[in-house]
């Protein structure tokens, strides 16, 4: 390992999903600055070569694919090389009272967070895609360990991830493979943006942060961190980033 800066990412590639928005885009940006060939899948087409114009270097690649459809899962496995770093960044939010929550709901959440995340990572596994020394990072949400009203079918999915964190781990290790989550608190992305919590609510929330409110380039940095050598030695770990939210809750 070199010692030089053992936070580059110089020499690997890695596919980040979700990267058309939000956390996964400036992720990408960010793993692109520390030298990594990277590898942007999202839906919308438009917003997914904006972040590909974004990306510094050259020899990057960008899959459309919707990551709850068999095919395009194929499709993906199919575009990339072989990898050194998955970020599963992908995901949607409903907030519904428990009373409240339609079965197809908690279908559509658990499907998009949870259970197409396991079978990206089933199909890269499949294909023999993931190189020894690997490192898959999930993106988990605070949300999985707070008690946030109308927040269960968001909350329950990625309370799900972070256990998938510590199996996929332990059953990866003899692979030297790494596999761990970052738990991010409130960040203003367009999730939140779009989502149908009122400006004031959102004001109020980012009020309980300690250091304030967090940004997606807060979310990148730790994974920059998880997926450079210098994190060689964790897995199996959930990093909150919450900018001290839980120190008062
Ligand atoms: N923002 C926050 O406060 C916050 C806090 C904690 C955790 N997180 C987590 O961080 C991740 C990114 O959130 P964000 O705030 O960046 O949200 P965002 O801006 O809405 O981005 C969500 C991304 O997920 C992709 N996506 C959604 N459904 C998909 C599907 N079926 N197939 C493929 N891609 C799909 C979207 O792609 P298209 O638009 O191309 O469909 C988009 O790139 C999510 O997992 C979220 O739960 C966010």
């Amino acid at each position: 390992m070199s010692q030089d800066n053992i936070f580059s990412l110089q020499g690997k590639s890695i596919l980040v999903s979700g990267a058309s928005s939000g956390i996964g885009k400036v992720i990408a940006v960010s793993l692109s600055r520390q030298g990594a060939n990277v590898l942007v899948t999202g839906r919308n087409e438009q917003r997914l070569m904006e972040t590909a114009r974004k990306l510094e270097g050259s020899g990057h690649s960008v899959i459309i694919a919707d990551i709850t459809r068999a095919y395009d899962l194929e499709k993906i496995s199919d575009k990339v090389t072989q990898l050194d770093g998955v970020v599963f960044c992908a995901g949607i939010i409903d907030y519904m009272i428990a009373k409240n929550i339609d079965m197809n709901s908690l279908d559509e959440i658990m499907t998009v967070n949870f259970k197409s995340q396991i079978a990206l990572y089933q199909k890269l596994h499949q294909n023999k895609k993931l190189n020894k020394n690997a490192s898959l990072v999930f993106i988990s949400s605070l949300a999985a360990i707070s008690a946030v009203p109308a927040t269960l079918a968001y909350a329950a999915s990625k309370a799900a991830v972070n256990s998938s964190v510590r199996i996929l781990a332990a059953e990866l290790a003899k692979s030297k493979i790494r596999v761990n989550s970052i738990s991010p608190g409130l960040i203003e992305s367009p999730l939140l943006q779009n989502s149908v919590l009122e400006r004031e609510s959102i004001q109020t929330s980012f009020s309980k942060y300690p250091l304030g409110p967090g940004k997606e380039e807060d979310v990148a940095n730790t994974a920059v961190f998880l997926l450079s050598d210098a994190s060689r030695w964790i897995t199996g770990t959930t990093i909150i980033v919450d900018g001290g939210y839980m120190l008062n809750n």
